[in-house]
């Protein structure tokens, strides 16, 4: 016998804080230093071109042995010490990254596990570049509906494993590393609206070389990432000024109520083309942490934030611009108020 709807009985549902924030964050860049000297004897390029035409001098890279959710792991212990929050308080673990080697499982419930967060929810986002800012919205969504109380949302990647050191169009720029945020109730909103898009026509410009099934039915060669980087160059410039426009505007902030722009490190070009055309008042501090850290994708702007909190370049408290774009396309902008 089937029950009519009107005699079935109502879901109870959950409600959440009135608003969440970035409680702390925290990062992990590995321990070898690259120089663009070392880059340059694979392919045929120089110091001096990829300092002018990127901004960067030098990247970390992961040891061989160390992995995606070693990094990760590293950075959410570091994260959690920032809060004073204990791992058994986090409800939810979003590892943003597309460099985790296993299709599955996830990295985000061996995250989980490493740092003694279990049994909290764990997925793995892939988002590319801007698979932080995109966790940071699920965290916030989350926290204010009442599916968690605590989240740490992790950056994290290993680039090594999927860039050809031989690739004169991609060599120079990515970089290994992890960022960390624990988002939790607040009593002020302290995570803006945020923009966030996608152009999958688009999906050619930035993209892993051949699929897992050509590699394995064609012999094709180890799937590395590559770009086509004048057009990807235009697309962030073009494009995405609109965008961090468009989450100032939602979140109700002048450029100048800014004390920080924290856009993805993807090349310093790009970052001040962006600084620019947002017309950013000279005392609001821009985010450069690609000059020693490269392109690391998901995990470039929270660790670009931990630099410039730790440094003193952004107010703890102050209010800073972030928006991350990349592969995909996809794309999300948010004003946050820092930890
Ligand atoms: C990749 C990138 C640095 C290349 O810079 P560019 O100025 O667009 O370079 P171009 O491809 O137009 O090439 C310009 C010249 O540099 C040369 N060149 C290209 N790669 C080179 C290299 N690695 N070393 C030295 N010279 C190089 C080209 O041969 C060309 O020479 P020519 O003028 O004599 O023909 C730039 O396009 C870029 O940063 N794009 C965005 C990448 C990005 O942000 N990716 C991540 C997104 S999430």
């Amino acid at each position: 016998m089937t029950t009519s709807p009107k005699q079935r009985p109502g879901l109870s549902t959950t409600t959440g804080a009135a608003h969440a924030r970035i409680w702390g964050v925290g990062g992990y860049r590995p321990e070898r230093v690259v120089t663009n000297d070392e880059i340059c004897e694979t392919i045929d390029s120089t110091d001096q071109w990829i300092r002018e035409r990127t901004g960067i001098i030098t990247r970390r890279q992961a040891a061989p042995a160390e992995t995606v959710v070693d990094m990760a792991s590293a950075a959410a212990i570091e994260a959690l010490t920032a809060t004073g929050l204990t791992a058994s308080q986090i409800d939810a673990v979003i590892v943003a990254t597309v460099t985790h080697p296993y299709q599955t499982p996830g990295a985000a419930p061996m995250v989980a596990d490493r740092i003694g967060a279990t049994p909290a929810a764990a997925f793995d986002i892939s988002a590319a570049c801007a698979g932080y800012c995109h966790g940071i919205q699920l965290a916030n969504d989350m926290v204010r509906c009442g599916s968690a109380h605590f989240v740490l949302v992790i950056g994290v990647e290993k680039l090594s494993d999927f860039s050809d050191r031989t690739d004169r169009g991609s060599a120079f720029i990515f970089g290994d590393g992890a960022g960390a945020a624990i988002v939790g109730p607040s009593g002020f909103p302290g995570i803006g609206p945020t923009v966030w898009g996608s152009d999958g026509s688009k999906s050619e410009m930035i993209s892993q070389r051949d699929s897992w099934i050509e590699v394995r039915d064609h012999n094709a060669p180890w799937p590395a990432i590559t770009m086509q980087g004048q057009s990807v160059f235009r697309w962030a410039v073009y494009s995405m000024a609109p965008i961090a426009q468009a989450a100032l505007d939602r979140a109700g902030i002048k450029a100048e109520d800014l004390d920080a722009f924290i856009p993805h490190q993807a090349n310093m070009r790009i970052i001040d083309a962006l600084a620019k055309k947002l017309k950013l008042p000279e005392h609001i501090a821009v985010a450069h942490d690609i000059a020693e850290t490269g392109n690391t994708s998901a995990a470039s702007v929270p660790l670009a934030t931990q630099r410039m909190l730790d440094s003193g370049e952004a107010p703890h408290g102050g209010l800073a611009l972030q928006i991350a774009f990349g592969a995909g396309l996809v794309y999300a902008a948010q004003v946050i108020v820092l930890p």
